[in-house]
């Protein structure tokens, strides 16, 4: 333990196996306040609204936001030679209208509490076709009401455009890391931005203090929210399509190996629940982070969960993996990875760059750096060499700007060739 905290505090890349995890999850989840049903009542709810998505988002598919999962084999033998497994991709980076793995979470919130308010006020049954929601009275109706978030800029782009779609009143409030291209998009969508110079926590005190002195304020709160936990949950069960596509059928021995991107964790957490509800002993799910922000690796670690702020280890928070860029990690959902995680990495960013560049070159996807945290998950856990299937999640990158992504690209060219000299 006091080697690998003298590590974190250099900023070296580590790997903490969590000896709290549980193999058998059942007994735990049983324990908790949510549970499978609300997964399932969450799938249930993006069904009915998926006509009305599909009429606002023509380029989802029949209005279900699902991302590819890919067989990556070209990836593994340029990356991972001599790998035993196959190594998979599972490309929330290409999730429709948000671009990122916040298209998830972030759009189920709304629609739940979109649900909600219309059902309070007679404006919805649940056996109505959603897509009256469009209707000129209704959209009139919600533009009463505000909906708010803080982001660090994929969860702002996937609230602010599906609220801002819907008629509210739509607000997020942006931490300094956020790039000027996503807060670009969201202007151009109609989102209102306040823009703060300081973390994300700090954004979120301010979001929820602003939310805190108005009516008729929805702020969707990343650091405790239920909702967007279960609309990231939701993964667990539309992935069955895709293991069944590709012949996969885990086992204790053979498990799914899942490598998530984290920040705040409501997202891999979400998923990991998902996962470890669906799946049970015939999953591990391990969790990244930056070698400057490894928020929920020091909050689990410690025990000090969401009470942890990674400045107070002398770490600065500062890394070009803008997404992952938290200082402090949910209070929500930190104590459950206690549980639920098998373990943590953490990864460097100019690595990052080699891996967006390497996944272009032999697989032809793009990412943003932040999508790519999970990708050194095989090698870091020592799991390469065991026979399962590798699941490395890409969070991010859809819509990133074709001159931005060059210079990423070129910058994880360089930086790779460089590496082999
Ligand atoms: C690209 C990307 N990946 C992963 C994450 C992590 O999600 P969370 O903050 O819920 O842990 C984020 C968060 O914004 C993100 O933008």
């Amino acid at each position: 333990m006091k080697e690998i905290m003298n590590r974190i505090l250099k900023k070296e890349p580590v790997f903490y196996k969590n000896p709290a995890a549980l193999d058998d999850p059942s007994g735990y989840l049983g324990k908790l306040d949510i549970g499978f049903d609300d997964i399932v009542d969450a799938e249930q709810r993006l069904g009915r609204f998926a006509p009305l998505v599909s009429m606002l988002f023509p380029e989802t598919k029949d209005g279900i936001i699902e991302s590819p999962f890919i067989k990556a084999d070209n990836f593994r033998e340029k990356v991972y030679p001599g790998m035993k497994g196959g190594l998979y991709f599972k490309l929330d980076s290409h999730l429709e209208v948000a671009g990122s793995i916040k298209a998830r979470g972030g759009i189920y919130e709304v629609l739940k509490v979109t649900e909600d308010i219309l059902i309070r006020n007679n404006l919805l049954d649940y056996n109505d076709d959603y897509s009256v929601i469009a209707g000129d009275s209704i959209r009139k109706f919600l533009s009463g009401f505000t909906v708010s978030v803080a982001s660090t800029g994929n969860l702002g782009l996937s609230i602010g455009i599906m609220a801002a779609k819907l008629g509210y009143n739509s607000r997020v409030h942006m931490s300094r890391d956020a790039k000027q291209w996503k807060k670009d998009r969201l202007t151009a969508g109609g989102v209102t931005m306040v823009e703060h110079d300081g973390d994300f926590t700090y954004a979120a005190a301010m979001g929820r203090r602003e939310a805190g002195t108005g009516n008729n304020i929805h702020f969707v709160d990343d650091e405790r929210s239920c909702n967007l936990f279960l609309g990231y949950a939701v993964s667990a069960l539309r992935i069955k399509g895709d293991l069944k596509k590709h012949g996969i059928e885990p086992t204790r021995e053979k498990p799914l190996v899942l490598y998530l991107p984290c920040g705040v964790g409501g997202a891999p957490g979400g998923i990991a629940f998902g996962f470890k509800h669906a799946f049970g002993e015939r999953v591990k799910c391990y969790l990244a982070e930056p070698v400057s922000s490894p928020s929920m690796l020091l909050g689990v670690m410690t025990g000090r969960f969401g009470q942890l702020n990674v400045n107070d280890y002398g770490l600065d928070n500062k890394t070009e993996l803008d997404g992952l860029a938290v200082a402090s990690p949910s209070d929500f959902v930190s104590p459950m990875m206690e549980f639920l995680c098998d373990g943590f990495f953490t990864v460097r960013d100019e690595k990052m760059f080699e891996y967006l560049y390497l996944l272009k070159e032999t697989e032809g996807i793009g990412i943003e750096p932040s999508a790519a945290a999970g990708i050194p998950g095989p090698g870091i856990t020592g799991l390469w060499d065991r026979d399962v299937f590798h699941i490395v999640w890409t969070t991010g990158g859809l819509f990133v700007p074709g001159d931005i992504y060059d210079k990423m690209y070129f910058r994880g060219k360089r930086a790779y060739e460089d590496s082999r000299d």
